[in-house]
């Protein structure tokens, strides 16, 4: 279960500090704008797969990058919470809070999250900024993402032994309206990455 209570910054007495080295000078020092990516989809859907190859292109390119990804976040800094709606809610939020730090420091981030919430992922796009941040919509059937089953949970999850499992017993909202969408049973992973990097270098560039 999740108990997780929020203080405003005036209960809490706090005084955010303005620091002396700020975004811009951060950016000039990696030399292009830095930014989130944040790819949504299904659990085997090729969230981790992609934004890894786009990592590794950008990596080649002399881009400042990092990658934040939904099994590695959970093990760290996320591992008090479950897969419940509130665990989700604050998986997010938190996972925002982090990429806005990045950002800040002149990086470009990949996230790598189910992020099934329409409303979690507007809540994000709006702690990180419009300007700053882009939906990739990751997609492919649950049909195909089951079959796929690469970490065999689809297969615990339908013989219930995990429970609240996106797709099967928690909804997937799919993006209405994302910056890209990608399809990974239409398309090779390789292909994808390429498209993103594109799209990326468009948006760092201008
Ligand atoms: S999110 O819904 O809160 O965004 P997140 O991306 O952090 O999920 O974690 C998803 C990963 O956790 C999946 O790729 C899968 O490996 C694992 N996982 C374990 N239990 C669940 C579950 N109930 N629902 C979805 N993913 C789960």
């Amino acid at each position: 279960m999740c108990t997780i209570r929020y203080m405003s910054e005036k209960k809490l007495h706090l005084h955010p500090h303005h620091h002396l080295i700020d975004r811009s000078q951060r950016e000039r020092m990696s030399g292009h704008h830095s930014m989130v990516v944040w790819l949504t989809g299904l659990s085997g859907s090729g969230k981790s797969t992609i934004a890894s190859l786009v990592e590794q292109m950008l990596f080649a390119k002399r881009r400042r990058t990092y990658l934040l990804d939904g099994d590695n976040i959970r093990s760290g800094l996320n591992s008090d919470l479950d897969f419940s709606e509130k665990g989700r809610n604050e998986n997010i939020r938190r996972i925002a809070e982090v990429s806005k730090l990045f950002t800040d420091a002149g990086i470009i981030v990949l996230t790598a999250f189910v992020s099934p919430f329409i409303e979690d992922r507007k809540k994000a796009r709006e702690i990180i900024g419009e300007d700053d941040f882009l939906e990739i919509y990751i997609e492919a059937s649950l049909t195909k993402c089951e079959e796929r089953d690469v970490k065999g949970l689809y297969k615990k999850a339908r013989a219930g032994i995990i429970s609240d499992f996106t797709g099967i017993q928690s909804p997937y909202e799919a993006p209405e309206n994302p910056d890209l969408r990608l399809n990974t049973e239409r398309e090779t992973a390789l292909i994808c990455a390429e498209r993103l990097v594109h799209l990326i270098e468009e948006k760092i560039s201008s």
